[in-house]
């Protein structure tokens, strides 16, 4: 080769492959030996992959679950206590709270087993083993085949595969795609149902700097919660009993509180839930001009409205709480996430290194072949998706945020189960809508409804497409007068905002449910989902399907071109790790952010009496006595750190590990100029931020007087 030749192709090596970045990716814990083992080590691990996943004996993942589904956690003694984030539990805290005993404003601390409090329907899971079963699950599929055809096979043979695989009767088979559904990987699971509320901090702590601070470094939030795993007297998994006992764990993780410096290795094991690393710049694009934009505008709407009320009213305040902060961290995020797209000029890179994609296919016939229209076909489907693509996130963002549509979505359900099964489909059906009324109606409010409805429909009629509005939701507008009065009309004649719902199927549901289907509210969610799924929906999922099977190609592709890179599968939801260093940062000309913050800069943004920026009387003595025990450092009380550990949603709760495998922080956000690393990580900018440990212990033992769970934990200290 020549010396030029040598020259591009060492530079396409730095420009392409993206293990050179540092920190990027969510990895598999049981690929770690043949993929990241050296890489960790070379930044400073101490421990064997072996040490952290391993089937034979115990190892670190025995101590990780997936906390909800939707969050993570850890175990942190041999008495099953778990730590999770304040977030991630606050739902459970919100249902033990009232106007009475407000554990949201107090904080909660049990003071012994008797005292913790059950969270029904609250569940943990912790992976036993992961296996590949790609051959398996891709049995007699064809490049050919329909994207139904294929499905329809890799169902079966899933279904065969969970059927046959020998597991204990308390354990679940959980399969999965991964790189896009070229490959496939089985977990072994068990899942803990009996977790109760151990402690809490005020919120004050918990989610001290609320929305302002939210997404944002510096942070000063003390975002943690402890709960407890309870087994049945055998240890294994059993439904809620007063008879159930704490629970031992196969592994436990030990504290550390020798604190972080700047360079130090971190790693975090937990459940992201989704990332898209590998679209096309077109989808990016996508993103970028429409996506995020139309959800934004109408979620600043709703905040704006529930806002109104929760100000207001102290009751709304507690009943919205939840839902709100739900709202406003996608909404922020999405923000973000344009913003830092905007900033590194993510599409920009997708498309050169698109270019280089090409380059390298068409000079290689074999490749030229097979995916050499690949870009064209993709830039094209996406093109031909953008409308559809628009109009779903309006018309789902929409109807989401008014609670009206999600209780008659419950009502419709009911009565598809009554006209398909009769009356027994209809009482196999009850339960789960009895539950999700439940939940609905204790957060719920008819005068902030009937505001969502005016205020969303109004800018749903505004901001759709002609072709996509149902016109029957058109003439009631038009009888009405307008959006507003459409509102009025509807929330004083239907019954089923009422809040009487639940009670009525309760008491009679075949003679209760005929009574709500003339209700308008009825007909209107079927008037408006009926028009969209002949319009969108149908057209919508041919086109996903197409898009799904030209990205799986893309996948497969990018893997055989780039071989010097090494990739990692998007999050689903499954157990990752991520590694890195504890850095800071540059978000932009001339300022640099500190990798950690310390109580001084909680008084710094201390405002009394603030709705995001209180801080509680003893949390103010405990500074300025520097009271800080054993946790301080240099007469400072550490609060959170950032490293750049690619972490994504689902990752709230996760551990932040040291070079041993101790626990240092806990995981629960990113920084604002870093969220685009769902969809393109920047090692100069994305970080995932951290509680400090030593503030964790700080505010169980000094601040809420609960030494006995510190001592329940191992607290170790390794020598830097
Ligand atoms: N942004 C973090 C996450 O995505 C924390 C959210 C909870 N805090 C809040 N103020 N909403 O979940
Ligand atoms: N707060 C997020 C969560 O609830 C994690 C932060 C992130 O998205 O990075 O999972």
């Amino acid at each position: 080769m020549k010396l030029s030749g040598k020259l591009i192709l060492f530079f396409s090596f730095l420009i392409f492959s993206n293990t050179v970045f540092a920190d990027e990716g969510m990895w598999l814990p049981q690929l770690l030996e043949k993929l990241n083992e050296k890489k960790m080590r070379q930044l400073g691990m101490k421990l064997t992959a072996k040490d952290i996943y391993d089937i034979n004996k115990g190892s670190l993942k025995d101590a990780i679950v997936s906390f909800g589904g939707f969050c993570t956690g850890e175990v942190i003694s041999e008495k099953g206590l778990l730590l999770t984030n304040y977030h991630c539990g606050f739902d459970e805290i919100q249902n033990h709270s009232s106007l009475e005993n407000n554990l949201i404003k107090n904080g909660f601390w049990a003071k012994k087993t008797g005292d913790e409090l059950p969270n029904p329907g609250l569940f943990v899971t912790f992976i036993v083993r992961i296996d590949e079963v790609t051959s398996q699950v891709l049995n007699g599929v064809s490049p050919t085949m329909s994207e139904k055809e294929r499905q329809s096979i890799i169902d079966k043979n899933i279904a065969d595969i969970r059927k046959n695989r020998k597991k204990e009767p308390y354990q679940d088979i959980i399969i999965r795609p991964f790189f896009e559904g070229n490959e496939y990987y089985l977990f072994v699971t068990e899942t803990y149902r009996d977790i109760r509320l151990v402690g809490a901090p005020p919120s004050s702590i918990g989610n001290f700097g609320k929305d302002t601070d939210n997404w944002m470094w510096p942070r000063h939030t003390g975002d943690f919660a402890l709960f407890r795993i309870y087994a049945g007297k055998d240890n294994k998994p059993a439904d809620y009993s007063p008879e159930n006992v704490p629970f031992t764990p196969r592994r436990f993780l030990s504290v550390s509180t020798a604190g972080v410096r700047e360079g130090d290795f971190t790693m975090v094991f937990g459940f992201p839930g989704r990332t898209m690393q590998y679209l096309h710049s077109s989808a990016v694009e996508q993103i970028m001009k429409i996506n995020n934009p139309v959800k934004i505008a109408i979620r600043e709407k709703a905040l704006k409205v529930i806002d109104e009320f929760m100000r207001r009213d102290e009751k709304i305040k507690i009943q919205y709480a939840s839902k709100y902060a739900g709202i406003q961290n996608a909404y922020k995020k999405w923000q973000g996430e344009l913003m830092g797209l905007t900033q590194t000029r993510a599409v920009e890179r997708k498309k050169s290194y698109e270019a280089e994609f090409l380059k390298r296919v068409n000079a290689n016939p074999q490749w030229k072949e097979k995916y050499g229209t690949l870009i064209d076909e993709l830039t094209k489907s996406y093109r031909e998706f953008e409308s559809f693509g628009k109009n779903r996130d309006i018309f789902n963002e929409t109807l989401s945020r008014i609670e009206a549509f999600s209780m008659a979505a419950q009502v419709n359900r009911l009565l598809n189960a009554l006209q398909n099964n009769g009356e027994k489909g209809l009482m196999a059906a009850l339960p789960e809508a009895e539950n999700r009324l439940e939940e609905l109606y204790a957060e719920y409010n008819k005068e902030v409804d009937r505001n969502l409805f005016s205020v969303l429909m109004q800018h749903y009629l505004e901001v759709s497409e002609r072709e996509f509005l149902s016109p029957e939701f058109l003439s009631r507008v038009e009888k009405a007068g307008s959006v507003a009065a459409l509102a009025e009309n509807i929330y004083s004649e239907s019954k089923l905002v009422q809040g009487q719902l639940l009670d009525d199927i309760q008491k009679n549901p075949v003679q209760s449910l005929p009574v709500y289907e003339k209700d308008p509210v009825i007909q209107l969610y079927q008037q408006l989902t009926g028009y969209y799924n002949e319009k969108v929906s149908r057209r919508l999922s041919e086109m996903q399907s197409n898009i799904n099977r030209l990205q799986r190609l893309y996948m497969e592709a990018q893997r055989e071109v780039f071989k010097e890179k090494v990739f990692y599968p998007d999050a689903n939801g499954t157990l990752r790790i991520t590694y890195g260093q504890v850095k800071r940062y540059n978000p932009r000309d001339a300022v640099m952010y500190e990798h950690i913050t310390y109580l001084d800069g909680v008084m710094e943004k201390y405002k009394p009496g603030d709705y995001e920026f209180d801080v509680p009387e003893k949390l103010i003595m405990l500074y300025k006595n520097k009271d800080y025990g054993p946790y301080g450092e240099g007469g400072k009380m550490p609060v959170c750190f950032i490293a750049g550990n690619h972490t994504s949603g689902g990752n709230s709760g996760s551990p932040a590990l040291d070079a041993y495998g101790n626990l240092i922080g806990l995981n629960f956000d990113r920084v604002w100029e870093g969220t685009m690393s769902d969809i393109y990580y920047n090692p100069e900018i994305c970080r995932n931020i951290m509680v400090d440990v030593r503030y964790i212990l700080f505010i169980i033992d000094k601040f809420a007087g609960a030494g006995h769970l510190i001592k329940e934990m191992k607290l170790v200290r390794p020598k830097k």
